[in-house]
């Protein structure tokens, strides 16, 4: 569309099992797509293709509010026209008000000169999304700005910094349908933790970091294990321990839950096995009468880009 500029985010996993709240990826094949324009003034939502409903009004829409905090950061006049086509649902823990508030912080910079960079953005991206989530985390909107796996030292001020990518990695991603959400997931956690889960959970956040910054799978694969989050919330998730009993038993190396729930992701570095453990924690899914999605991706290495200059450039 002549005029319009065309922005894509990806879907991201965030929390990466023990890095609550400070490792997330991005993920391919799965995201959501804005396209924008310049209008005189104020943000309008014009058109929204969703799987699930979200909110038009632009106070309520986390790609208008990023998109409106970008405004305000570069301090210029003028305002956007908003297309949102969603291709992530709502409420799933694959990141989906984050990857539509990275893509309006993005389109938003891009349309008015650039001048912001790309920690401004996943400022401005994770804002909106605390104004929707009730919690101010940066481990979904960094990696999907980023790309690759990243990591969140503080929030405030916004300290994220991109570790790298698993070549080698094949996720398995599956979306229950039952809802969690994440104001929620966070109500149950625990307020202390234990020493001895504190060190565990920290040694093992620590190895993923590593094992992003050494494109190292089997360390990655070993350092997939959190005692303190997924003990509590995969209550939420109604059949999490049987499937993740059914992904190990079909060869799967890990298994944790995506960002607060539902969806559940397993790892394993083989296409053939990865097939099989799709197969398998859909099938036990379904016997508990739980009807999911699933696909099989990997690390989205780029994060958020500009599919289509709208003739602008
Ligand atoms: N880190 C956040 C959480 C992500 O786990 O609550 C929510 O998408």
């Amino acid at each position: 569309m002549r005029g319009w500029i065309q922005v894509y985010s990806p879907a991201t996993i965030g929390n990466i099992g023990p890095g609550f709240d400070v490792l997330g990826m991005a993920v391919k094949g799965l995201g959501d797509i804005v396209y924008a324009r310049r209008r005189p003034s104020g943000i309008r939502i014009v058109e929204i293709r969703s799987p699930t409903p979200i909110p038009s009004d632009p106070a309520k829409n986390t790609a208008a509010i990023a998109a409106a905090n970008v405004l305000r950061f570069l301090n210029v006049r003028g305002g956007l026209e908003l297309r949102i086509h969603k291709g992530l649902p709502a409420g799933s823990g694959l990141g989906s008000s984050a990857a539509s508030a990275a893509a309006g912080a993005f389109a938003a910079n891009w349309l008015y000169g650039r001048q912001l960079s790309t920690e401004q953005l996943i400022l401005a991206a994770t804002q909106a999304e605390a104004e929707v989530s009730g919690g101010f985390f940066a481990d979904n909107t960094a990696p999907a700005l980023l790309g690759g796996a990243t990591l969140t030292r503080c929030c405030v001020p916004l300290d994220v910094t991109r570790i790298g990518i698993i070549r080698r990695l094949k996720i398995i991603l599956v979306t229950p349908a039952i809802t969690v959400l994440t104001r929620d997931a966070r109500k149950i956690l625990p307020e202390t933790v234990p020493m001895r889960a504190f060190v565990f959970n920290m040694a093992n956040t620590a190895l993923i970091t590593a094992a992003f910054a050494k494109n190292d799978y089997s360390l990655f694969a070993r350092s997939l294990n959190d005692v303190v989050i997924e003990p509590v919330r995969s209550k939420l998730i109604r059949g999490y321990d049987q499937v993740k009993e059914s992904a190990l038993k079909a060869g799967a190396d890990g298994m944790a839950i995506s960002g607060a729930g539902p969806s559940v992701f397993a790892i394993t570095d083989n296409m053939a096995k990865a097939r099989v453990i799709e197969q398998q924690m859909v099938l036990t899914f379904n016997s508990l009468g739980i009807s999911s999605k699933s696909w099989i991706t990997t690390v989205d290495p780029h994060g958020t880009r500009l599919l289509d200059d709208g003739g602008l450039q």
